[in-house]
C-alpha cells in the first residue's frame, strides 16, 4: 500500500468560492478540525493576496501542529518571500508556488512566451528552496497544456528542488480516462518524477472532480488535493470526503492508504458549512442530510433485514452515530450532553448550561428534537457564549401588498429595548427594526432560509451575509420553528458578531 497524502485547500481554493470570506478565528477553527480529521497538509491561504490573508496564514502556522501548513504563491519572487514570512513559524512549513502552462493561459493571460514561463517557474522554486526544503510546484491548467512543454517544466522544477509536483485540471475539463492517462504519462515520461510526490488537483465543472481524482490516484499520484464539501471556484473542487470514502469502501483496490479519521468527516462537513454559510445539499454524497435516509418501503424493509442491502457505508464510520434516544422537553441536561458528545460536540459547565437553555426553548416549540435540530442549534452559535445582544421578542403585523410592521425587543448589554419599523414584507421589517435598535448601517448581501429535520414543526434555518459599515462579510445563522423569528435571530447573530469584532 502506498501512502496517500491528503492536501486540504478549503481555506485557500475553497475560500475563493463566490460569497465566502472567512476571518482569522473562523480559519483557525476549521484548521483545528482538519487536524482532528487527520489531513496531512493544510493550505492556509495566499499570503501575498492581502494583509488579512497573510495574518490568517501566519496565525494558523503559529498554532497548528501535526500537519504541514502550506501557503500559495505565484511564481514571483516577492510573493514567494511574503509566503515564507507567513509560514516560517510553522512546525512543518511548505511553499506552494507555480505558474500556468497551457497555451491559452501563457499567451492570453500571462502574455509571456513558454521560455519565460519556464524561467519564472524555475526561479520561483529556487527562491522558495532558499527558505524551506518542502516546496510544491503547481503547473496551472496542466490538463490543457502541451505535454512536452509540461514535461519540460516539471523536469526543470524537479531539478530546481521541488519535492511535490501538482498537475491540476484547473478548469474541470477532464474526464476520468483522460486525466488518469495524463497522470500515467507523467509518471512514465518525466525524468526525475520518481524522486517527488505527484499531486492531483481537480475542479468540478463537469461534475467529474471525484472520479478524475480517483483516476489520478490509480495512475500513480500519491497526493490528492481538495476541499471539504467540495466548495471552491465555480462548480467547486474535489470533495475530499468523497475521495476518502471511495478509497475506504473499495477496500485496497486503489493500492493507497490515507491517514484519515473517517469518524470526523460529518463534524468537519458541518463546521465548514456553518462557518462558510454554504449549505450542504441534502442529496450530497457522504455528508448530505439524505445520504443515509431510506424512503421507499422496499428499501426500508431491506435495510431493516440487513443494512448492507441498500447501504454501502455504515453511517457511524463517517461520524453519524445511531440514534437510540429521542430528546424532548422532558430530557435532562445529562441526556443532552450525552447526545451532543455522540454528535461531536463536547460541552461542559457554562457552555452546556447555555446549550441546555436553548434546547429547552426549542423542545417547547417541537415535540421531539432530532439530531438535525441539534446540529442546527449548535450551528447558531451565540457570540462569545454570552448575551451581548439577545433577541427577546419579535411581533409582526402584515397588511395587504406585502407591507409589514415589526416590533422587536432585544437585550443589549443588559438593557432591554424595543423598537419598530415598517418594511417590504415581514423579514424586511424585522431587519429594519433590528438596525434601528443598534443604530448601525447594514448591507444585506445574502439571505437564505431552509427547513431542517422532519414534521410540521420542522425548524427554519436562516442564514444572512451582511456588511456592517466598512466591515468584511459577516455570516449569521438563526433557527426557530417560526421562520420570521429564525430570520431575526440570524440577523441579530450577524450584528452581534460585528459588535464583537469592533
Ligand atoms: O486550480 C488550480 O490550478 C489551482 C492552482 C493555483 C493550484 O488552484
Ligand atoms: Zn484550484
Amino acid at each position: 500500500m502506498r501512502r496517500l497524502y491528503v492536501f486540504d485547500t478549503t481555506l485557500r481554493d475553497g475560500e475563493q468560492s463566490l460569497g465566502i470570506t472567512l476571518n482569522v478565528h473562523e480559519k483557525l477553527e476549521i484548521s483545528r478540525q482538519l487536524v482532528r480529521l487527520g489531513v496531512d497538509i493544510i493550505e492556509a491561504g495566499f499570503p501575498a493576496s492581502s494583509p488579512g490573508d497573510f495574518e490568517s496564514v501566519r496565525q494558523i502556522a503559529a498554532e497548528i501542529k501535526g500537519a504541514v501548513v502550506c501557503g500559495l504563491s505565484r511564481a514571483v519572487e516577492e510573493d514567494v518571500d511574503r509566503c515564507w514570512e507567513a509560514i516560517k513559524v510553522a512546525e512543518q512549513p511548505r511553499i506552494h508556488t507555480g505558474i500556468a502552462v497551457s497555451p491559452v493561459h501563457v499567451d492570453k493571460k500571462l502574455l509571456m512566451t513558454p521560455e519565460q514561463v519556464l524561467e519564472a517557474a524555475v526561479a520561483a522554486v529556487k527562491r522558495a528552496k532558499k527558505h524551506v526544503s518542502d516546496v510544491e510546484f503547481y503547473a496551472e491548467d496542466a490538463f490543457r497544456s502541451d505535454r512536452h512543454f509540461l514535461a519540460r517544466v516539471l523536469e526543470e522544477t524537479i531539478k530546481a528542488g521541488a519535492t511535490v509536483v501538482n498537475i491540476p485540471d484547473t478548469v474541470g475539463y477532464a474526464t476520468p480516462w483522460e486525466y488518469g492517462e495524463l497522470i500515467g504519462w507523467v509518471m512514465e515520461n518525466v525524468k526525475g518524477i520518481e524522486r517527488v510526490i505527484v499531486s492531483i488537483h481537480c475542479h468540478n465543472d463537469l461534475g467529474m472532480a471525484t472520479a478524475n481524482s480517483l483516476a489520478g490516484i490509480k495512475a500513480g499520484a500519491s497526493q490528492v488535493e481538495g476541499t471539504i464539501n467540495g466548495i471552491g471556484e465555480r462548480a467547486g473542487n474535489t470533495s475530499l470526503e468523497e475521495v476518502i470514502m471511495a478509497i475506504y469502501t473499495q477496500k485496497g483496490r486503489y493500492g493507497v492508504q490515507p491517514s484519515i479519521d473517517t469518524r470526523e468527516i460529518a463534524a468537519t462537513s458541518r463546521l465548514v458549512s456553518r462557518i462558510t454559510g454554504v449549505p450542504v445539499p441534502a442529496h450530497k454524497a457522504i455528508v448530505g442530510a439524505n445520504a443515509f435516509m431510506h424512503a421507499s418501503g422496499i428499501h426500508q424493509d431491506g435495510v431493516l433485514k440487513e443494512r448492507t442491502t441498500y447501504e454501502i457505508i455504515d453511517p457511524e464510520v463517517v461520524g453519524i452515530p445511531k440514534n437510540k434516544i429521542v430528546l424532548s422537553a422532558r430530557s435532562g441536561r445529562h441526556a443532552l450532553r450525552h447526545r451532543l458528545a455522540e454528535l461531536g460536540y463536547e460541552l461542559e459547565g457554562e457552555e452546556l448550561g447555555i446549550a441546555y437553555e436553548r434546547f429547552l426553548h426549542l423542545a417547547d416549540q417541537k415535540q421531539e428534537v432530532y439530531d438535525e435540530d441539534l446540529h442546527a442549534l449548535m450551528g447558531e452559535k451565540p457570540v462569545n457564549g454570552s448575551g451581548r445582544l439577545v433577541l427577546k421578542n419579535v411581533a409582526v403585523a402584515t397588511s395587504g401588498q406585502s407591507q409589514a410592521t415589526a416590533t422587536v425587543t432585544v437585550d443589549l448589554d443588559g438593557t432591554v429595548i424595543t423598537d419598530a419599523a415598517c418594511g417590504n414584507g415581514p423579514v424586511d421589517a424585522v431587519f429594519k427594526a433590528i438596525e434601528r435598535l443598534l443604530g448601525c448601517k447594514v448591507t444585506l448581501e445574502d439571505y437564505s432560509l431552509r427547513s431542517v429535520s422532519r414534521g410540521k414543526e420542522a425548524l427554519g434555518d436562516a442564514t444572512v451575509k451582511v456588511r456592517v459599515g466598512e466591515s468584511g462579510l459577516i455570516i449569521g445563522r438563526g433557527i426557530s420553528t417560526d421562520v420570521i423569528e429564525a430570520s431575526a435571530r440570524a440577523y441579530a447573530n450577524a450584528l452581534a458578531k460585528a459588535r464583537a469584532i469592533h
